[in-house]
């Protein structure tokens, strides 16, 4: 395993981590959730990402327990705060009050005193930042949180929340945590070369694409039992990835791992890596083997020549819209 830091911090964290969307507490068993965890352990993992959100907040209490016993100054521990947690209207957004509330509940379920990174979920537009940077300072303050992040950030939003740290001298952002692949380029425009200027990185999300970028997902197949694709709630997000042009393409990408003795899922996340800007990758799976699978990118560095082939076959599927980096409007 390799590590870097995470922003202008001096918090080092894996440059592959471990995330529980959708797995535990939902599509996978608590005894594989813990040998998956166990898997990254054993790999040189030392970075954990959750959120409050995930599983109505039972994802919290998978890996609280699957990292019981681990010695807690080994390990960094991200979560994130903004998603719905419960029905009532205060139970969502970045106010004081949902904030101040949501840390307490993660620091229960995780059993830990603080996470090394806590992060605003989405932005909410229904909050004034301000209230949101200071309460986050607050957090810091009182050693519940150590430092703090964003998700799915515009490089505008980014920008006015450093401003305000800036001027009021609150503890800075050190991160955002986007959706970032071969196939997802939107932060690389505008979110990258902000936050490369400002000593922020990316901890990014679905780096092989939630499995299409294993080249798994045949097209014109039925996906094969058992996958993320047949989930309900993991059918729902990849919906704009399983099509058939996309799919197509992805298969072309085999000879180019090949060549390299890598596997297809390996390629995908070595990919992620060259990004400069990039702290860490975050892997999700639902099985050990593939935590074992797609750690043995790390380290790997790819050649100019490869980034273009990569281009080449994937052509004109390659997301790049800035705009599509948007959160809801109004508070969910
Ligand atoms: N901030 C945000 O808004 C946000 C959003 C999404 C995710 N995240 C974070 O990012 C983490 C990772 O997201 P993700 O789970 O979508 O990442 P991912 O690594 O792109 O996808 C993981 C899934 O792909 C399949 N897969 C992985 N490796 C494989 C392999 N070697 N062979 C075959 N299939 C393989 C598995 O699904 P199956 O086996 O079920 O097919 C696995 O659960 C999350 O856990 C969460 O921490 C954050």
């Amino acid at each position: 395993m390799e590590f870097r830091h995470l922003g202008r911090s001096g918090l080092k964290v894996s440059e592959i981590s471990y995330g529980n969307w959708l797995t535990h507490g939902s599509q996978v068993e608590e005894d594989a959730a813990k040998q998956c965890v166990q898997a990254a352990l054993d790999e040189g993992i030392t970075t954990f990402d959750t959120a409050d959100v995930y599983a109505g907040t039972k994802a919290e209490e998978v890996l609280g327990r699957a990292l019981k016993g681990v010695r807690r100054e080994s390990l960094e521990i991200f979560t994130k705060v903004y998603w719905p947690t419960g029905p009532g209207r205060n139970d969502s957004g970045l106010s004081r009050k949902h904030i101040t509330e949501s840390i307490h509940g993660s620091l229960r379920r995780l059993q830990t005193d603080y996470v090394d990174l806590y992060q605003a979920h989405r932005f909410d537009h229904e909050t004034p930042l301000e209230e949101t940077i200071k309460t986050f300072d607050d957090l810091v303050r009182q050693g519940k949180v150590l430092y703090v992040g964003v998700s799915e950030w515009t490089a505008d939003q980014i920008g006015r929340a450093l401003k305000i740290a800036d001027e009021m001298g609150f503890d800075r952002i050190v991160s955002n945590q986007p959706e970032y692949s071969m196939l997802w380029r939107v932060i690389e425009s505008e979110v990258v070369p902000l936050c490369e200027k400002e000593g922020v990185s990316q901890i990014v999300w679905s780096p092989v694409a939630q499995g299409v970028l294993t080249g798994k997902y045949l097209p014109g197949q039925q996906p094969p039992q058992g996958s993320r694709a047949v989930d309900v709630a993991g059918g729902n997000t990849m919906k704009k990835m399983m099509r058939d042009d996309v799919l197509t393409r992805v298969q072309e990408l085999k000879p180019i791992a090949a060549d390299l003795g890598l596997s297809m899922a390996q390629l995908a996340v070595a990919w992620v890596l060259q990004n400069p800007n990039l702290a860490s990758a975050i892997i999700g799976a639902s099985r050990p083997e593939q935590v074992r699978d797609n750690v043995k990118a790390a380290g790997v560095k790819l050649d100019a020549e490869v980034l273009k082939r990569i281009d080449d076959v994937l052509g004109d599927v390659v997301e790049r819209d800035p705009a599509k980096t948007v959160s809801p409007a109004t508070r969910p």
